[in-house]
């Protein structure tokens, strides 16, 4: 398939859906219980609208945008998403190499299929998330792991204590890590581009795709996931454990799955480099309202130099901007990119990627501005509200 002929991000879930047998495809796409996380997620861009400025001079514009001393050349990144070695092999590779390419962050998942020292290489600057277990010693452990691999920013996740009630992976017979079954099966024949492709593939490197980090440090491979809490204990994990963390981590510090303003505040204060305004794309807390919506009272919070960062339901140039008018440095996609890769691998993400670039362009411009921070919150409105 050409990728020339997808033209947005949906097209390109489109197409992967096509590819991607059902359990990977809805593994990528879906949430947790009713998915109102998840819909949220999408729907608050509908609710704010842009009143764009005419007849400003905006034949310069600028997307790049700077962090920590690190120009990139849009406020765009990739998430980490976990056992993307299940939509393409060595997909974490391809994303991380393509993120290189395009000169946006590549955040490697703590739940990667390629071993985060081989994907370190493929990155610039060396963006790690963690899943920290509720133990300083099991933590301590990792943090010597991640320093020998020269990480530089370590982002914790926060969101995740226990496992999420995934209602549409247990329906189609989807676990973690994978376990083959008759319906399974029936879905691999029936893709067999995946199959072959991708899991007989996958199969014969390295075995059943499943976490490449972390198991010499946090104890045995959770070979399932229960369901009540993880056998690594994040359910202990505290704001105690991360004042201490940032003691013992040179590096940056980020926390990644904040939405309540006093989490923001609390992680400023103790030191944390920038936050990731976040509700896991939909996939923990069912119910949340989308981060775009959080977003607001969170940077009254904050100070105004604070990194505040964002992911969730970021699918057009023109909710980036809207991310960006409400004052985030860097927004991030998961599935977006993941969509990418399962269509045309590294290319499929470049290409993604270099979609939502144009967009962003394009749409700066049909704004009025031709710099990132004339994006500002004076060009938004709630859609509905019609004052007369
Ligand atoms: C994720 N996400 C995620 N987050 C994280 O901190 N560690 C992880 O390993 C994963 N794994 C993961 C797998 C898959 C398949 C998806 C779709 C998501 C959440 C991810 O980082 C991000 O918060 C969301 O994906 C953002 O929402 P969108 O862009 O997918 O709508």
């Amino acid at each position: 398939m050409s990728l020339d002929h997808l033209l947005s991000v949906s097209d390109f879930e489109q197409a992967a859906k096509k590819v991607l047998p059902r359990c990977v495809y809805g593994y990528v796409r879906g949430g947790t219980e009713d998915e109102q996380s998840l819909r949220a997620n999408r729907l608050t861009f509908e609710d704010i609208g842009f009143l764009p400025r005419g007849l400003n001079i905006v034949d310069k514009r600028e997307l790049s945008t700077e962090l920590w001393g690190h120009k990139y050349s849009m406020p765009l990144g990739i998430a980490p998403t976990g056992l993307a070695g299940l939509v393409r092999h060595d997909c974490d590779l391809e994303l991380a190499r393509a993120a290189k390419q395009a000169n946006v962050p590549f955040v490697i998942s703590g739940s990667s299929s390629v071993p985060l020292e081989k994907l370190q290489l493929e990155t610039t600057d060396n963006w790690y998330q963690a899943y920290f277990p509720g133990d300083r010693v099991r933590i301590s452990r990792i943090i010597e792991r991640l320093n020998a691999a020269k990480i530089q920013v370590l982002v914790v996740t926060i969101d995740t204590c226990v496992a999420a009630n995934r209602e549409n992976n247990a329906r189609v017979d989807f676990t973690i890590p994978f376990r083959m079954t008759p319906r399974l099966l029936l879905d691999g024949i029936l893709h067999p581009r995946w199959t072959l492709g991708v899991f007989l593939k996958t199969l014969y490197a390295s075995g059943i795709p499943r976490f490449a980090n972390l198991y010499e440090e946090i104890g045995p491979p959770i070979t399932e996931e229960p369901a009540h809490g993880f056998r690594t204990g994040r359910d202990r994990l505290s704001w105690d454990d991360m004042i201490w963390l940032r003691e013992q981590w040179k590096g940056r510090l980020v926390l990644k799955g904040i939405m309540h303003p006093h989490d923001a505040s609390r992680a400023e204060k103790l030191g944390a480099d920038g936050i990731i305004v976040s509700n896991h794309g939909g996939r923990q807390l069912d119910g949340t309202i989308a981060p775009l919506a959080a977003l607001p009272a969170i940077i009254e919070a904050v100070s105004e130099a604070f990194p505040v960062m964002i992911d969730g339901g970021f699918r057009r140039g023109t909710d980036v901007l809207k991310a960006i008018a409400f004052g985030a440095r860097l927004v991030f996609v998961g599935r977006a990119t993941l969509y990418g890769a399962a269509v045309g691998g590294e290319a499929g993400v470049g290409r993604v990627l270099s979609i939502l670039a144009a967009e962003l362009d394009r749409d700066m411009a049909l704004l009025g501005c031709a710099q990132l921070f004339e994006v500002t919150k004076a060009l938004l409105r709630t859609r509905s509200v019609i004052a007369l």
